[in-house]
C-alpha cells in the first residue's frame, strides 16, 4: 500500500491502475479486485483476484524472459502490485490461438470449436470499448503508423515465441493452450516488449478436450455464479504456479 499511499493514478483500466514511481523510467501496476465482460458491461469485485493475476503475471512474465522473450516486468509486490518498466502502450491487443473457439468460432463459423490450428493463427485488434476491438491486420497497423515494419515483425515473433514457451510449459501441467492475448509496449523505437498482464483472464487454458472444465475467465464470461467463478480463480493460481495461494492474499 505504502507504494501508493497518497498518490493519485495517472491511468486507470478495467482491472488496473497505474501509478508513477520515484524513478522515471518506471511505473506502478496496481491489480484490481474488480472483473468485467462484453466491453465492461458485465462488472464485479472478487476478492483476491488482484492478488491472484498480478502473481499469475509475474510467474509467467518470468518464464517468458528466460527464455529470452522480452517482458515490462521489473519486480512483483505483494499482494497486487507489478513495478514495471515505463513503456509507450500500443492501442491493440494480440491475440494468438492454437485451438479454435471463442470469439473466432462466432465470426468465422466455419472453424468448429476445438479445431487445432496448425500454424497458430495471430490475430490484432484494435483497442475501443465503444467499436467492440475491430480486427486489424498488419497492413492496417503500418498504415496507422501503429507499428512500424520491423515492429511488426518483432511482435509476430514474440508472439509466437511467448506461444511455443506457455503451450509447453502448460502442456507439461496436463492442460491444453487454446488462445491468449497480449499487448505491447515500445520501450524505445523498434524495441517492443510484451505489457500489461497474462494471467487466466488473458487466456483459455483447458482441463479437458471439450472445453468445459477450464481455468480461465469463461466460466464468468458465460454466467457462473460468482463463487463458483472465485473458486477458478484460485483453481487457476494453483494449476499455473504449483504452489499455494496466500489466505490472506485472497483476502485483499
Ligand atoms: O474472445 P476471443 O475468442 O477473441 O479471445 C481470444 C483470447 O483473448 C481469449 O483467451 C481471451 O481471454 C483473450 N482476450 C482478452 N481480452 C480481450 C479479448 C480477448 O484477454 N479484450
Amino acid at each position: 500500500m505504502s507504494l501508493i499511499s497518497g498518490k493519485q493514478p495517472i491511468a486507470e483500466g478495467k482491472t488496473k491502475r497505474v501509478y508513477l514511481h520515484d524513478e522515471p523510467d518506471k511505473v506502478i501496476l496496481y491489480f484490481k479486485n474488480d472483473i468485467t465482460a462484453l466491453d465492461g458491461l458485465k462488472h464485479d469485485v472478487i476478492h483476491g483476484k488482484g492478488y491472484i493475476n498480478a502473481y499469475i503475471t509475474k510467474y509467467l512474465f518470468e518464464k517468458l524472459e528466460k527464455a529470452g522473450v522480452p517482458t515490462q516486468l521489473v519486480e512483483y509486490v505483494y499482494p497486487n502490485i507489478i513495478i514495471a518498466k515505463k513503456i509507450q502502450m500500443l492501442p491493440i491487443e494480440v491475440v494468438c490461438r492454437n485451438i479454435a473457439a471463442g470469439h473466432l468460432v462466432k465470426k468465422l463459423p466455419f472453424f468448429k470449436n476445438g479445431q487445432p490450428l496448425n500454424p497458430p493463427v495471430i490475430e490484432f485488434f484494435y483497442k475501443s470499448d465503444e467499436l467492440h476491438d475491430p480486427m486489424v491486420n498488419e497492413y492496417h497497423l503500418q498504415a496507422l503508423r501503429i507499428t512500424s515494419e520491423k515492429e511488426t515483425l518483432q511482435m509476430k515473433d514474440y508472439t509466437l515465441k511467448a506461444n511455443r514457451v506457455l503451450k509447453d510449459f502448460f502442456n507439461k501441467r496436463g492442460l491444453i493452450f487454446v488462445d491468449f492475448k497480449i499487448e505491447f509496449g515500445r520501450l524505445s523505437e523498434d524495441n517492443l516488449v510484451i505489457g500489461d498482464e497474462l494471467n487466466g483472464d488473458s487466456m483459455r487454458l483447458w482441463a479437458s478436450p471439450d472445453g468445459r472444465k477450464a481455468f480461465d475467465k469463461d466460466g464468468y464470461r458465460s454466467g457462473d455464479a460468482l463463487d463458483k467463478v472465485r473458486e477458478t480463480y484460485i483453481e487457476t493460481f494453483k494449476v499455473i504456479t504449483g504452489e499455494e495461494p496466500l489466505k490472506e492474499g485472497l483476502e485483499s
